[in-house]
């Protein structure tokens, strides 16, 4: 047991709302702020590295201090500083890897791979410029797994962290940190020697970093089971076979502040479960905006998303013309994998009465979509959480999901259990039966009292913070 307040250190790629490409910057802008707000008394602190877009903001921060990590035959300087303009610290990491860097996640994984093992490293040093000693040191995904082999690995470099616990929180297991091994040898970060680790993965920093983690947390527990299985494992199922007591899954939650379809000033109407018919308006405006027939018992379906094989639209594109029904619409709005925006265009072509498609990343239509979209299409091939279909039930928005890892942890299918069903799950990998699964919720659209019951069970459920932030707060509790 410690004798003081808890101090954490928490990092990752990108954190809402200084810098944000996906998920990951959702959970790492949220999760750390409601740590401190569910138990005050805990210190928990930010690291992030200092991208040039973020300079670039115009971000007021104090610089508060400077170190040096090796590199080949000589030393690079480190700066960090800090913002102070939210209720944690949250400090912004510099040096050449990273000031010299383009995108948050470029297309030269060798690059990548040097300034996230740059950042990695570098945050290690915090502690000691900041006269700060940790408990627990939590990263996240591929970009900072290899901090944590390398207070393991490299002790005397890091000798403060000796007593220091570990967390990695997996996001997506398939991006392991591929391109890496030459930054590693660079930054003289010794491969892993674990046997039971295949040897393809001894120097991919995702492994490394779960080979070390004293916990490894996936953020649903359906997905923290699915990656012991050839079909989710890739691969490495049976190394983490042999980590199973370590590894465990809490589901993220959503910002409840920021999606309250009750305040929504993005929203032509809000609305509550209790006045869901006001909701109707919104459904009218996006038709309105969109040029799609203005009726209300055309059922408008949604897919909000990143365009790739990941998130299932190809799926979509099968399976909307598998339909033996032409009564519905569909919004898509997302960008990602040419091909695939160029095949939804086709689509849209081949169905120009029913489908709009907006190639782009728009915030504020999110809030729209969710709020005015009757079915929100999300057939993931794998989902460790899942956000979309989170927002989509707080909203009325009824999920069609596939029963994969986060979506099965949150949605209630209502083909098996009536009373309770928040949504309809797919059960097979397969686009029958994905679109099967959809024409079952178009016919229950049909009955608005069964259809009016599923929207108020899915908004009456609670995705807020504060329950991953206890159970994260149990699990830090649980470690030392
Ligand atoms: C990744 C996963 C997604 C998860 C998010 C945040 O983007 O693909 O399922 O919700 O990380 O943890």
């Amino acid at each position: 047991m410690i004798d003081h307040p808890l101090r954490i250190l928490f990092i990752a790629a990108e954190a809402d709302p200084l810098v944000k490409v996906g998920g990951l910057g959702d959970v790492a802008g949220s999760l750390p702020l409601a740590v401190k707000h569910s138990r005050p008394g805990i210190d928990i602190r930010l690291a992030i590295p200092f991208y040039p877009a973020i300079r670039q903001s115009g971000i007021e921060v104090k610089p508060v201090g400077s170190s040096q990590i090796r590199y080949q035959d000589r030393l690079l300087d480190i700066q960090f500083f800090v913002t102070e303009k939210y209720d944690i610290p949250i400090y912004l990491i510099d040096g050449l890897p990273i000031s010299q860097s383009g995108a948050v996640y470029g297309t030269n994984f060798e690059q990548d791979a040097e300034k996230f093992i740059f950042f990695s490293l570098a945050a290690l040093k915090l502690p000691q410029v900041l006269h700060w000693q940790i408990d627990i040191l939590q990263a996240n995904d591929w970009h900072t797994a290899i901090s944590l082999h390398a207070v393991r690995k490299m002790s005397e470099a890091f000798p403060e962290f000796a007593s220091v616990k570990t967390i990695l929180t997996l996001h997506n297991l398939p991006f392991m940190g591929t391109g890496s091994e030459k930054a590693l040898e660079k930054f003289a970060v010794p491969p892993c020697r674990n046997p039971r680790m295949p040897s393809w993965a001894k120097q991919l920093p995702l492994p490394m970093g779960i080979n070390s983690a004293d916990k490894v947390v996936a953020v649903s527990p359906t997905y923290a089971q699915e990656i012991f299985t050839p079909e989710y494992g890739c691969d490495l199922q049976n190394f983490l076979l042999t980590k199973r007591t370590r590894i465990m899954g809490i589901l993220n939650g959503i910002d409840y502040q920021i999606w309250d379809p009750q305040k929504d000033a993005c929203l032509k109407q809000t609305f509550s479960a209790v006045t869901l018919e006001d909701r109707r308006e919104n459904k009218r405006a996006l038709q309105n905006e969109f040029s799609l027939p203005q009726e209300e018992n055309i059922p408008l379906l949604t897919f909000i998303g990143r365009m790739d094989r990941q998130k299932g639209i190809d799926t979509i594109l099968s399976a909307i013309r598998l339909l033996d029904t032409r009564n519905w619409q569909l919004i898509v709005l997302g960008t990602g994998d040419k091909t695939l925006e160029k095949e939804v265009t086709t689509l849209q072509q081949e169905y120009p009465e029913q489908i709009r498609t907006i190639l782009r990343f728009d915030g504020a239509l999110s809030h729209r979509l969710y709020a005015g979209a009757d079915i929100l299409l999300m057939p993931s091939r794998y989902e460790p959480c899942g956000l979309a279909q989170l927002i989509a039930m707080r909203y009325g928005c009824v999920p069609v999901a596939m029963a994969t890892g986060g979506l099965v942890d949150t949605i209630v299918d209502f083909s098996k259990n009536p009373a309770h069903g928040t949504g309809f799950l797919c059960a097979e990998q397969d686009t029958h039966c994905y679109a099967t699964t959809i024409q079952t919720a178009l016919q229950i659209f049909l009955n608005q009292t069964d259809w009016r019951k599923i929207q108020e069970n899915a908004m009456q459920q609670d995705f807020s913070w504060q329950i991953s932030a206890k159970k994260y707060i149990e699990l830090y509790h649980s470690i030392l």
